[in-house]
């Protein structure tokens, strides 16, 4: 089977540090966590960055530095993974769900002005599959209103929009370094902020409200809470940034010659800006017209070609859809007809390309 995804890292390349972090015995708060923080804020070019067990718990944590609560609104991108809502949603806040572009899948300028009513209190906007296209014109949008916008850049390491590197756009940026990332700690997170006035508070509530010592013992200033990043998974996170930039090359690569190979039989590929860096976090293209998505997900399956969905319509979730009945159309579409492609170095691209034009051929994948 052509696996969908493959970590860009090796045993060999952490040994060395994972064996001197074990004969040390500081598993926590140690010098990679520390270093990997600071290396984060200097590759996103942002002023200040902690780390996080999750882009959900990143997420959250800034909507509470926001002090979102019931009666609020937030303004998220409706094509996305449920995280994106479901942080408002726990904070007794309202999810608007702002419909996508069907050519970058990122949320429509329009559509946040529609949003926007005296309740809005943020906007999320996500950079879908790591395209972080028309970003800088959402926080546009965001300054002339003076409402704050956090970019979800779950998906967006390494990738920048008109030279400004994701984490640098946004008042607040938060990162997933899940497994299907570019850059995968197993778990984790970060944030990246600008204010200078928040840097206490994060660091204060991602680690129980301690904010220096008292005595022997630490000063708990505030009430917090435990949402650090492990010191393995630092030393993880840092094997892979310093080729992050490789790592986006070479699946620039493989999008280039998929394209090349697919487009001419009508997938159409997610559009880039002239100005994008986009590290291709997920290949996703349209289907050709005709053709039913999951019967060629599950025809790709029998062909050894592991393939997926795009991401979801959060405003159609069996629990969105009940809670609030407010489909955007685009986004739902775009649920509908997305494939994922497998993306990495090395991968066997005339033998995917060839079995998905071969599969398209084929009745049962004709909708
Ligand atoms: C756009 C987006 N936001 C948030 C998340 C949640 O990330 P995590 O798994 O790190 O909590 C994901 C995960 O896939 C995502 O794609």
């Amino acid at each position: 089977m052509i696996r969908l995804i493959r970590p860009y890292i090796s045993f060999a390349e952490v040994e060395h540090d994972m064996r001197r972090m074990f004969e040390s015995g500081i598993f926590t708060r140690g010098e990679h966590v520390e270093a990997f923080r600071d290396e984060i804020a200097a590759y996103a070019r942002a002023p200040h960055a902690f780390l996080a067990t999750s882009a959900t718990t990143a997420l959250w944590l800034c909507l509470k530095r926001l002090d979102i609560k019931a009666g609020d609104e937030v303004v998220v991108s409706d094509f996305s993974f449920p995280a994106t809502a479901n942080v408002v949603e726990d904070l007794g806040a309202r999810p608007v769900f702002a419909d996508v572009s069907l050519d970058t899948y990122n949320m429509l300028p329009e559509a946040l002005e529609a949003a926007i009513t005296p309740r809005t209190r943020a906007v999320i906007a996500v950079d879908a599959f790591g395209n972080p296209t028309g970003m800088n014109k959402i926080a546009e949008i965001c300054r002339s209103h003076n409402i704050p916008l956090i970019e979800d850049a779950a998906c967006a390491i390494g990738s920048s929009e008109d030279g400004k590197p994701c984490g640098s756009i946004a008042d607040m940026t938060c990162f997933s370094f899940h497994p299907r990332k570019l850059l995968t700690t197993g778990e984790g997170g970060a944030i990246t902020i600008r204010n200078p006035d928040w840097v206490d508070w994060f660091n204060r509530k991602l680690s129980h409200g301690a904010q220096g010592m008292q005595g022997y013992g630490l000063d708990f200033v505030d009430f917090g809470y435990n949402f650090r990043l492990s010191e393995p998974q630092a030393i993880m996170g840092r094997a892979q940034l310093r080729k992050l930039d490789a790592i986006v090359a070479e699946r620039n690569e493989v999008r280039d010659a998929c394209i090349e190979k697919l487009a001419p039989a009508g997938f159409v590929p997610q559009q880039i800006g002239d100005d994008v860096v986009f590290n291709v976090q997920s290949l996703v293209f349209k289907v050709p017209d005709g053709v039913d998505r999951d019967q060629l997900i599950t025809q790709l399956r029998k062909d050894g070609i592991e393939t997926t969905i795009g991401t979801y319509c959060l405003s159609a979730t069996t629990y969105f859809r009940t809670q609030y009945d407010d489909v955007q159309p685009n986004a739902e579409l775009l649920q509908r007809t997305l494939i994922t492609l497998p993306c990495y170095a090395g991968l066997d691209v005339d033998l995917v390309c060839e079995r998905v034009l071969a599969a398209i051929t084929l009745s049962e994948c004709m909708a």
